[in-house]
């Protein structure tokens, strides 16, 4: 007998999902948690919302309302349907939750103790106008490729060309429409993967009951091009969890980069389960006992995050 963590990927908090989330992360999961059960394993089996980031704060204002309280119904929307499909799951939990943020921030500063994050400069889009610093998402214009009006700063809908914001024609704000948009210099802050590469690479080797495409998918991202890239994991963006640095903690404009802390959700939600249970230890025999084992159910474009992203932010705490 042994421990088993499982998760199904944390859906966005934007909307009811349709059936594919259901069939490709949360029902194949179900069916090996009953399955682990029934075998007379222990399981924790977790999902959660994941509740920042640009399509939150997008959608909570389609929808007219704070983003805090759009969070909070969608959440209970989406822990119903779970519950109405009979998904057994051990807990729900929710990404902007506050153990969420204090163990996102926790994970920020250790890194940061062991040099694995540095401050950079970069040049960003600023709309006067509004008064911010404008994401990806938040820019559209004309798409140099076709020519389509309403293209996106990060990628043309009607093309599907991956575009930057500087790309565009006639770039426009979609806060208020404003048109008077200028590159500033900004500060974020990144996760220096490319220090972790031979790690993780290792660590990968060890990896052998891996599905192949999942290796594959990691491989490429640790070998393609020059190799593992930083990434930035701040992004000028209010609705997130705050950045635990000098000068950049009040500052509303500066968060966490969604996918960072729904990564630690995981966690979280473990965390919280245990809690719930009445042994607030119990997280512990799924985490740190050597002998436990994780799986975590997800769609194909999420397998770069639990399997470089995720395994280097453990490995450089
Ligand atoms: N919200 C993401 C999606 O629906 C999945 C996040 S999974 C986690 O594609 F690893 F970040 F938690
Ligand atoms: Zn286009």
């Amino acid at each position: 007998m042994a421990r088993h963590l499982i998760t199904s990927a944390i859906p966005y908090i934007n909307g009811i999902k349709h059936l594919g989330n259901l069939i490709g992360s949360q029902l194949p999961a179900d069916l090996y948690a009953r399955y682990l059960r029934q075998r007379g394993h222990e399981v924790l089996f977790l999902c959660a919302t994941d509740e920042h980031g640009t399509p939150a704060e997008l959608a909570a204002a389609k929808a007219g309302k704070p983003v805090a309280d759009y969070c909070a119904e969608m959440h209970d929307v989406q822990a119903k349907i779970a519950e109405g499909f009979g998904l057994s799951f051990d807990h729900f939990g929710r990404s902007s939750g506050p153990r969420n943020h204090d163990l996102t921030q926790h994970f920020a500063n250790q890194l940061h103790a062991q040099g694995l994050i540095e401050e950079v400069s970069e040049t960003q889009m600023y709309s006067p106008t509004d008064g911010r610093y404008l994401p990806d998402r938040y820019i559209e214009g004309t798409c140099p490729n076709c020519g389509f009006e309403d293209a996106r700063g990060d990628q043309c809908d009607n093309c599907t060309k991956q575009l930057d914001p500087t790309d565009l024609i006639n770039p426009r704000s979609t806060v208020s429409g404003a048109t008077d948009l200028e590159e500033r210099e900004t500060k974020h802050l990144y996760l220096r993967q490319s220090q972790m590469k031979d790690d993780l690479a290792a660590w990968i080797d060890t990896k052998t009951d891996w599905p192949i495409l999942t290796t594959s998918i990691a491989k490429k991202w640790l070998n393609d091009g020059d190799g593992l890239q930083d990434r930035g994991i701040t992004r000028d963006l209010d609705w997130g969890v705050r950045v635990p640095v000098e000068g950049w903690q009040d500052n509303p404009m500066k968060s966490i980069y969604v996918w960072f802390d729904a990564v630690i959700g995981y966690l979280s939600a473990s965390i919280e389960w245990a809690r719930l249970s009445g042994d607030p230890q119990a997280w512990k025999d799924f985490w740190q006992d050597p002998e436990a084992l994780s799986y975590y159910f997800m769609g194909k474009d999420n397998i770069v995050f639990h399997s470089v992203i995720w395994p280097g932010i453990l490995l450089g705490i």
